[in-house]
């Protein structure tokens, strides 16, 4: 498809997830017409049992309970309280897979402060139980907080947490070099959320070149860097760079999304390198869902297809 649709249609998608009607329809139904390929079901359980066949294969994983503005303290609360189950699953079940979370399901869109002091008793919980915290990056107005939590975590002693840079955004580069004397464990994506172009690149071809460039940057400056793209050119160039530059997979990883490139998942992990894929789930997966639709508006079609075949 033609770049300029594609895009076009991706601002359509992401428009119409809006629709409290388009919604209603789709999480009544959704998990039956097709979501199921990106989500590992609604439950904990649900998610260990895909987890396990994940580890199984070879693959480490992380996992997500899916949801994001929280209204109240309460709320948040119970989001934390959920979390601490997950990392004792994990812990419990010996699983290769970790927790990757995001700040507005903790409270960060109505108090900064609680988002921290949930996170931080995340991070220390996980770290009692040999478990790592990956905060995921949201849309534009959430970097600044996001980022100073993650500096406030490191700061305070934490190393077993991380979160992700979008290349996407202009000022990517300079939160970067800002952040690298804290040795940090980075996921790089290109970015998922729509942006204006004053503050993000609007044009496909310049968000690859940022990631490609944020790449000879992080591999190696970074104490970790998780290459979270579906793209082989940007996995290759991933790829020879850290050969070029001897880091193993202690070093870095290659991030995937659940349902996202199955074929190119198990390529990787046969050819012997460290794959992790992003595995949530939750019953409130309907905004993870229609991001996964409008990256790539093939997916609608398929979408469609099962709703035409029921
Ligand atoms: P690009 O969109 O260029 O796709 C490259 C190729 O991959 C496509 O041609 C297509 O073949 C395939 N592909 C990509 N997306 C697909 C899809 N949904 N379905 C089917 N095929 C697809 N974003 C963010 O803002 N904050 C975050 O915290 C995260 N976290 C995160 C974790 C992990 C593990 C991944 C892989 C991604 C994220 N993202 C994210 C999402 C990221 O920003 C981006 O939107 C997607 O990864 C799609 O971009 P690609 O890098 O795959 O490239």
């Amino acid at each position: 498809m033609a770049p300029s649709l594609n895009a076009a249609l991706r601002r359509v998608i992401l428009a119409a997830a809006d629709s409290r009607r388009i919604r209603r329809f789709v999480a009544s139904h959704g998990l039956r017409l097709g979501a199921g390929r990106f989500v590992a079901g609604e439950t904990l359980d649900d998610a260990i049992r895909v987890l396990r066949r994940l580890n199984d294969q070879g693959f480490r994983a992380n996992t997500t309970l899916l949801g994001e503005g929280v209204a109240t303290e309460g709320e948040a609360a119970g989001v934390v309280a959920r979390y601490e189950e997950v990392v004792r699953r994990l812990a419990e079940e010996r699983l290769q897979a970790n927790v990757a979370l995001k700040l507005t399901h903790l409270g960060l869109v109505f108090d900064e402060e609680l988002a921290y002091a949930n996170v931080e008793r995340l991070v220390a919980f996980a770290a009692g139980a040999g478990e790592f915290i990956r905060i995921d990056m949201e849309e534009s107005a959430r970097v600044d907080p996001t980022l100073r939590i993650y500096r406030r975590l490191r700061e305070a002693g934490h190393d077993n947490v991380g979160t992700v840079l979008q290349s996407y955004l202009y000022r990517t580069p300079d939160d970067l070099e800002s952040l690298l004397p804290l040795r940090p464990n980075f996921r790089l994506v290109k970015g998922a959320y729509l942006e204006p172009p004053d503050i993000a690149y609007p044009d496909k071809a310049d968000v690859d070149r940022a990631y490609a460039a944020l790449l000879e940057r992080m591999l190696g400056e970074c104490a970790f860097t998780a290459v979270a793209t579906h793209d082989e050119r940007l996995i290759r160039r991933a790829i020879e760079l850290a050969e070029a530059r001897g880091l193993g997979s202690e070093r870095f990883e290659l991030q995937m999304l659940y349902g996202v490139r199955p074929q190119l998942q198990a390529d990787l992990v046969r050819r012997g390198y460290g794959v992790l894929v992003a595995t949530p789930y939750g019953p409130d997966w309907y905004p993870y869902l229609m991001r996964r639709l409008a990256e790539r508006p093939a997916n609608l079609l398929f979408f469609l297809r099962s709703l035409v075949r029921r």
